[in-house]
Formats: structure tokens, sequence, C-alpha cells
């Protein structure tokens, strides 16, 4: 898909998934990153409509997008939370997800564990037969970066600290972040408890058993539900 093809495709998933799911009197999770900013800009559209909506944000610029689109915002933990809605950077047959390519992990996570519902919404090119290939986005507490660094990499992966702007990047919870390159993952819930193992990582960028659906915007113009899988 070129570049206007597949910002189309995330427009058109990004709405979709707030048409489909998103009903009047609900509190919802909006996500964050380029496709999720589609939905955040449907469910403002439908709010200025006169729908009455509560948004829990994912992130301090979602939270940004919602006070500019007009939703009301809800803390976590307030509100139940009846649909979450949010991108990702891979998604396998099993819907085991990579995220936190924006480093927007731990809250999407914790939106996404606490909602009814979890509405992945991505293109097709997010759609993989194993994980991995995207480098996998590791939480950790500041003062943990390093020694978590090394257990890391000697679980076998090349771990890289993300920076932002010559500093290293820190999160909207104030922590670090870890990019580490596995390679394949062939058991991403395995890799997944011995990451939660670490002292000092806060969570991973794998998100398992969390997804109700996914919706894949296709090259076509068309929009359609993943079939899930158990994966090869
Ligand atoms: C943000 O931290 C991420 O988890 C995003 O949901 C993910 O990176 C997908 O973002 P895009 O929709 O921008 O590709």
């Amino acid at each position: 898909m070129g570049d206007d093809l597949e910002e189309r495709a995330k427009r058109a998933v990004g709405r979709k998934a707030v048409e489909e799911f998103v009903r009047p009197a609900t509190c919802i999770g909006l996500g964050s990153g380029t496709t999720a900013f589609y939905a955040i800009e449907r469910a403002g559209e439908l709010v200025r409509e006169g729908m009455e909506l509560r948004a829990v944000a994912t992130s301090g610029e979602t939270a940004r997008l919602c006070r500019e689109y007009g939703i009301p915002l809800a803390e976590f933990g307030d509100a139940e939370i009846d649909v979450a809605i949010d991108g990702a950077d891979e998604v396998a047959p099993d819907w085991s997800l990579v995220k936190g390519g924006g480093g927007a992990l731990f809250r999407e996570k914790a939106v996404a564990l606490a909602a009814r519902c979890f509405i992945v919404i991505v293109t097709e090119r997010k759609v993989v037969e194993w994980l991995g290939a995207f480098p996998l986005p590791v939480e950790v507490v500041p003062f943990s970066l390093r020694y978590v660094k090394r257990e890391i990499e000697a679980l076998g992966a090349a771990v890289r600290v993300r920076e932002r702007g010559g500093a290293a990047y820190v999160t909207d919870n104030g922590n670090g972040l870890l990019d580490c390159r596995f390679g394949t993952i062939h058991a991403p819930a395995d890799l997944d408890a011995a990451l939660h193992g670490l002292h000092g990582v806060v969570t991973s960028g794998l998100f398992i058993g969390l997804t109700s659906k996914v919706l894949v915007a296709k090259s076509d113009g068309t929009i359609a539900e993943l079939a899930r899988s158990a994966g090869l």
C-alpha cells in the first residue's frame, strides 16, 4: 500500500470501529497512535452530533486530542470501560499483539485489560504470521534500565534504549523504554512471563488473550474481520 492508501485505510478502519462498536451513554477507551487518531476524530464527531460519551485516554497525547475534539474524559478506574479501540504494531493469527511503538503500552494494556471489549484496528501490513519483526517495547523503571537491558540481552535479544531528541525516552508514567529484537517470537506468553519476571520491568508490549475482535483495512478499500486461528 502506498502512503496515501495506507492513510486512507487507517482512517476507514478507525471510523468504522467507532460506528460499529460505540453506543450512546457509554465509556470508551481510546487508543494512541496514527490509526487510533481516526477513531478519536470520529468519536469527537459523535459528541458534536449530540451523543453522550465519555472516554478514558491511553496516553497524554490521546487525552490532549480528546480535549481538542470535545470528548469528556474519565479517569482510569472511575468508570467501567464498555469498549476500547486501539491500533497495534503487529497482529498474529491468534490475535496476540505487539504494541507500544508509540510508547503508550502501559496505559494501553491497562485499558485493554479493564475493557469489556477490546477492538484492534489495523491495516493489512500489521497482520503477520509470527510476532517479532517489529522490535518489542518493554517499559522499565529508570533505576533498572541498564540492568534489565543486560538481562534481556541474556535472553537472546538485541536491545536498544529508546531515545528521543538525544535523551532517553520517558513514558507518560516517567519510565524508560527498551526496544528488543528477539527475532521470531514463537511463544509470546512464555516470553511475556519471562520479561515480567525481571525486577524493574513494568510491562511488555505483548498483548496476549486481550483482543475481542480485529478489524483489518485492506488495500482494496474494504474492511474485514480477521478470523482467529491458533497460529502456525
Ligand atoms: C502506541 O504506543 C502503540 O501501541 C500504537 O497503538 C501502535 O504503535 C500502532 O500505532 P499506529 O497506528 O500509529 O501504527
